[in-house]
């Protein structure tokens, strides 16, 4: 019974598997209605409990409706609602969870909440997002890149901006699939040096180049999000503004890359903060097609949490 923690704790090859499936079951549901059911419907008479402890529009809506066609049901649990924001402990709430539904993602802020409570359930757990890391939406940006240009193994991609939790999980993804990592960002918000080396160690070329327009040359893929995640303090706003300001994706920027360089943004985006509504818009953004691929993705992700 597999957990779906992290992309470096998940197996290499079952990694590949997952993407492969998911490019499978996406070209499989052209045509298809939203709410019509895959045609195996791996997921069927399972219950799958979906926890939030943060807001979310594509993480929500894509499990949910990811469950529904394969086949099963959904309950979305607001963690402040539960007894969990109320003193509950986790490991006595994974314990009780497990006696009702047969997986649980949840999205949390502490890691060691994702961790206790995989370590204490009897069914699988998905990370839909730490403080620390945010695993399934790099499967998705690495099933974008694909459907676009082909394998991702040997592209240089380029993190342009806070060394957050979504850049974390795409150093964790560069060893596992094979890429370079470039970060562009200021030094006060590297990503985390633990995250660099395991990259580094698991035979992925990292650098962390200062200069934003030098750090994308030769990019096959350009990457930012938000300058203040979830977690961040809004008090840190205007100071991570004026950090991060030169590290804003513009048209001139993108110049910089490859010229069939393509551009990723998990979402939510602050149009003319990180990224400007040209680029957003322009021809070389795939941002949608990576909130469209959440649902591909993490279908692949939870049949291989249930061996279906
Ligand atoms: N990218 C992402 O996880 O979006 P949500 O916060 O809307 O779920
Ligand atoms: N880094 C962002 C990602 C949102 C999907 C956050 O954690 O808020």
């Amino acid at each position: 019974m597999p957990h779906f923690l992290d992309i470096h704790t998940t197996d290499t090859t079952a990694l590949r598997a997952m993407i492969d499936q998911a490019h499978a079951m996406k070209a499989a549901r052209i045509g298809r209605p939203k709410a019509a059911p895959d045609d195996d419907q791996p997921l069927k008479n399972h219950m799958v409990a979906l926890i939030f402890e943060k807001p979310s529009t594509r993480t929500r809506v894509s499990f949910d409706v990811g469950v529904r066609q394969l086949g099963g049901q959904t309950m979305v649990l607001s963690g402040s609602e539960m007894q969990l924001g109320h003193g509950e402990t986790i490991a006595d709430t994974a314990r009780v969870l497990s006696r009702y539904v047969d997986m649980i993602m949840i999205r949390t802020f502490e890691e060691s909440v994702l961790h206790e409570l995989a370590e204490y359930a009897s069914v699988p757990v998905i990370n839909g997002l730490t403080n620390r890391t945010h695993p399934c939406q790099i499967m998705a940006d690495i099933q974008t890149y694909e459907d676009h240009r082909g394998p991702i193994a040997g592209r240089k991609v380029v993190w342009s901006g806070d060394g957050n939790n979504v850049c974390a999980s795409f150093l964790h993804a560069a060893g596992q699939f094979g890429f370079d990592l470039t970060f562009t960002g200021p030094e006060a918000l590297d990503p985390e040096p633990e995250f660099v080396e395991l990259a580094r160690a698991s035979g992925a070329k990292v650098e962390i180049i200062r200069d934003a327009e030098r750090a994308v040359e030769g990019a096959d893929l350009v990457v930012t999000d938000t300058w203040v995640s979830m977690h961040d303090s809004q008090s840190n706003r205007e100071r991570r503004h004026n950090l991060l300001r030169p590290y804003q994706v513009t048209d001139a920027l993108m110049a910089r890359a490859k010229p069939d360089a393509l551009f990723m943004h998990c979402l939510p985006a602050h149009r003319e903060e990180e990224v400007t509504n040209a680029v957003m818009d322009g021809p070389q953004s795939v941002v949608f097609d990576e909130a469209e691929n959440r649902l591909h993705a993490q279908k692949a992700v939870m049949r291989y949490c249930l061996g279906k």
